[in-house]
């Protein structure tokens, strides 16, 4: 596809993963938002960063962070429900930036063939959380790596090469994630992919091809078990748990698909790079779904919003590649990113983190509900946890998107404090910090009731 030849609004596939850094409505806030001097720094980034979708050129920028707020570089504040899914214990924390101070001190990088305590210690600690027999990890500087690590186990492990996954998906933005991932704006026009990569309608009853709707017989979990079964030697079935858009499964969605999976030879990998550690209301969003998959893999806050680190996390029974390099990474055994890494399993533990994530989620939720029983535009209202979403939908009969409100929403909510992402063009997805207040949320969602309300104003004028 020629991408150059469209305009900014006619690029709909490729807001599958967040909004648009090229938008007219972008342009709109910055004029009336970024000052002379912010915007000769945003101009110096997009003079030397090759410019991408969802990143440069840049929205903003920022000058510091802490807790659940990030605040820019003109002094202004956002309650940040984006935080890339990295701030579970929120920004800065004080623990864990303490936990690295002490671990640059000590021994600030372990040389091949070495270990250390703290990588030790940080994998005994997940393996005690993980359920199951998710016994062996291998950690990784992102979360694509710790995919392209668990494919390639996975080919290992039962000599097969296919694997099924979900259109949708997002595993990471590699040549071998997105050859799983299943979103236009990294798949399109870059392939080769990799051979063997089968796409199944995801589990998402609103726009789900079998249109079950509201009485979902999980047709969409069968079809996988079909297609499992017509392969006959797929390696792997890889998924993310629980979309962060939030998508949220039915539950025995995943347990079927275990099912088809323990009966077809094919591993089960769960990618919970931005859903673990709390922000679902438990440790590993699989709790939910009372399944234990044979890999899971994940990244993002477990660096404590600091380190970029990420786990893969294995069956005993797949600790089969000691004569392969699975991921041959410079920083496999990081000890600053593992001591960020402990202090923050401790934090969310010591905190009571996972439980608030529950508690304030739950109350979010209802809040939310109320305000889509006043607010037309609110098509739907989903979330487990801390992770949260609303479906913004100009027709609730036909299911029409309200794409271009839904930014008018984003942009409304950036002036007055809140910074959140819309991803497949109208979601409005919601992740705070998971030691987010009461009383920051309730600020939060006024301000959302706000913006929506300000935007269906106009929408009748
Ligand atoms: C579900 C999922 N998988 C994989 C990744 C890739 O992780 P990373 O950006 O750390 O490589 C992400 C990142 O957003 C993600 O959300």
């Amino acid at each position: 596809m020629n991408r150059s030849s469209k305009s900014a609004q006619d690029l709909d596939p490729f807001r599958s993963e967040g909004d648009l850094n090229l938008s007219p409505h972008r342009r709109a806030w910055a004029g009336e938002n970024i000052s002379p001097a912010t915007q000769r720094m945003l101009d110096e980034d997009a003079g030397y960063f090759l410019h991408q979708s969802l990143s440069t050129p840049c929205l903003n920028a920022l000058k510091s962070c802490q807790g659940a707020w990030i605040q820019d570089v003109e002094g202004r504040r956002y309650l940040d429900f984006h935080g890339n899914n990295v701030h579970q214990v929120g920004f800065g924390h004080p623990r864990v930036i303490a936990a690295i101070k002490e671990q640059l001190d000590e021994l600030s990088f372990c040389t091949r063939r070495y270990t250390c305590e703290t990588t030790v210690a940080l994998a005994k600690k997940l393996t005690e959380l993980a359920p199951g027999d998710l016994n062996r990890v291998l950690f990784a500087p992102g979360g694509t790596s710790a995919i392209g690590m668990a494919l390639k186990l996975a080919r290992l492990a039962t000599g097969r090469y296919k694997f099924v996954s979900m259109w949708d998906s997002f595993h990471g933005a590699s040549l071998d994630a997105i050859s799983v991932g299943g979103e236009a704006v990294f798949r399109s026009g870059i392939g080769p992919l990799m051979p063997g990569c089968e796409h199944v309608p995801p589990a998402d009853n609103r726009h789900c091809p079998f249109r079950c709707g509201d009485a979902c017989n999980l047709a969409c979990a069968d079809y996988i078990a079909y297609v499992l079964e017509k392969e006959g030697d797929v390696a792997a079935v890889i998924g993310e748990t629980v979309r962060s858009t939030p998508f949220i499964p039915p539950p025995d969605y995943w347990k079927r698909i275990r099912a088809a999976c323990d009966k077809h030879g094919a591993l089960l990998i769960l990618d919970e790079i931005p859903t673990a550690l709390g922000r679902t209301g438990r440790i590993f969003a699989c709790e939910h779904y009372g399944v234990v998959p044979d890999m899971l893999v994940l990244g993002k806050g477990l660096g404590g919003g600091i380190f970029p680190l990420a786990a893969l996390l294995a069956r005993e029974g797949l600790n089969v590649a000691a004569d392969r390099a699975l991921g041959h990474y410079t920083h496999e055994k990081n000890p600053v990113a593992c001591a960020a890494g402990l202090a923050t399993l401790q934090v969310i533990e010591e905190e009571g983190l996972v439980e608030h994530s529950r508690e304030m989620g739950g109350y979010a939720l209802g809040r939310l509900r109320e305000m889509a029983g006043r607010h037309p535009l609110i098509g739907d209202v989903r979330g487990l946890g801390l992770l949260m979403g609303l479906e913004l939908l100009r027709r609730r009969e036909t299911l029409e998107c309200a794409t271009d409100e839904a930014e008018r929403v984003m942009y409304g909510a950036l002036r007055r404090g809140l910074n959140f992402k819309v991803t497949m063009g109208n979601l409005l997805t919601l992740t705070p910090a998971l030691t987010i207040s009461r009383s920051e949320l309730d600020q939060a969602l006024s301000i959302l009731d706000e913006c929506i309300g300000e935007v269906e104003g106009t929408r009748q004028a």
